[in-house]
C-alpha cells in the first residue's frame, strides 16, 4: 500500500461537499481544549493537512496561524480565502518548518493518510519537535477498525442553481487499511457532465499505537472523545 494524496480535482469543491459539516463547532471545543491543556505562553498554531483551511477561519479569531497541506490545490483554495495566513505545501511526515508552535492540530482523521508505522512514528515526532515545551498537539484519529463498516454504500450531495454535486462510494478493507473509491459526478451550467474516481487509502491505527508514538516523544497523553463532533476520537499531546 502507498501513501495517497487525492484531493486535486476535488480542491475547488471540497468546501461544497462538505457545507454541512460544523467547523465552526468543533473549533470551539478545540479552543475549549487547548484553553484547559496548554501550558506555553504564545499564540502560535500551525493547522497540519489544513486542507482549505476551513477550521482556520474561526481559529484565528484566538491564534497567529499557518497551515500546511500536501495539497498545493487545496493550499490554493485556503490561501484565496485567508490571504493574511502563511500556507506551506508540506508532506506532514517532512515536516520543517524552521518553527515551533504553541498548538498544534492535526483534523478530520487526516492522520490516516499516513500508511506505514514508520512513517507515523516520523509525523508525530515532528510534531513534537515542531512545538514548544508546554505546546498541545490535538490529533483527530480515523474510525477503529471494530467499528468500520467495511463495504458500506454512501452518498453524499450538494445542490445549488448552478452546481450539482453527487459522490458515491463503497469501501473494502486489506490489513489495516481501509479503502475508498470515491465516484463524483459534477454537473455545472453551461459545461459537460464530469466524472472523476478519487482513491483513498486510510489506515485504520489503533489507538495505542498512536499514544505509544506520542508519549515516545515526550508528549503527555490524553484522549477526548466526549461530543459527537469528534466521536472518532481526538488524542491531546502536551510537550513537556
Ligand atoms: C479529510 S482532508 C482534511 C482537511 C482539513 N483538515 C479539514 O478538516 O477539512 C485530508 C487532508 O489531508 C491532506 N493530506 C493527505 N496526506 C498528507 C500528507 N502526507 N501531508 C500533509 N497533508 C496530507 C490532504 O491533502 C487533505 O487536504
Amino acid at each position: 500500500m502507498t501513501d495517497t494524496n487525492s484531493y486535486q480535482t476535488l480542491a475547488k469543491y471540497y468546501d461544497k461537499i462538505y457545507e454541512l459539516k460544523d467547523y465552526k463547532g468543533e473549533s470551539e471545543i478545540l479552543k475549549q481544549l487547548i484553553k484547559q491543556y496548554k501550558r506555553s505562553a504564545g499564540k502560535e498554531l500551525l493547522d497540519v493537512a489544513c486542507g482549505t483551511g476551513t477550521h482556520l477561519a474561526f481559529l484565528k479569531e484566538a491564534f497567529t496561524c499557518t497551515g500546511s497541506d500536501l495539497n498545493a490545490d487545496m493550499i490554493a483554495v485556503a490561501k484565496e480565502k485567508h490571504p493574511e495566513i502563511n500556507f506551506e505545501v508540506a508532506d506532514m511526515s517532512e515536516l520543517e518548518l524552521g518553527k515551533k508552535f504553541d498548538v498544534i492540530t492535526c483534523l478530520f482523521s487526516s492522520i490516516a493518510y499516513i500508511i506505514s508505522k514508520e512513517r507515523l512514528s516520523k509525523t508525530i515526532k515532528g510534531f513534537a519537535e515542531h512545538l514548544k515545551p508546554g505546546g498541545v498537539v490535538l490529533i483527530e484519529q480515523w474510525l477503529d477498525k471494530d467499528i468500520f463498516r467495511a463495504g458500506e454504500p454512501h452518498i453524499a450531495t450538494y445542490k445549488n442553481d448552478d452546481l450539482i454535486i453527487t459522490r458515491v462510494n463503497t469501501s473494502e478493507v486489506k490489513g489495516e487499511i481501509s479503502i475508498f473509491d470515491m465516484h463524483y459526478l459534477i454537473a455545472e451550467r453551461g459545461k459537460t457532465v464530469n466524472h472523476f474516481v478519487e482513491h483513498h487509502e486510510l489506515a485504520m491505527h489503533p489507538t495505542e499505537l498512536l499514544l505509544s508514538i506520542m508519549i515516545e516523544n515526550n508528549l503527555e497523553t490524553a484522549k477526548f472523545k466526549n461530543d459527537p463532533k469528534f466521536d472518532r476520537g481526538l488524542l491531546i499531546g502536551v510537550k513537556k
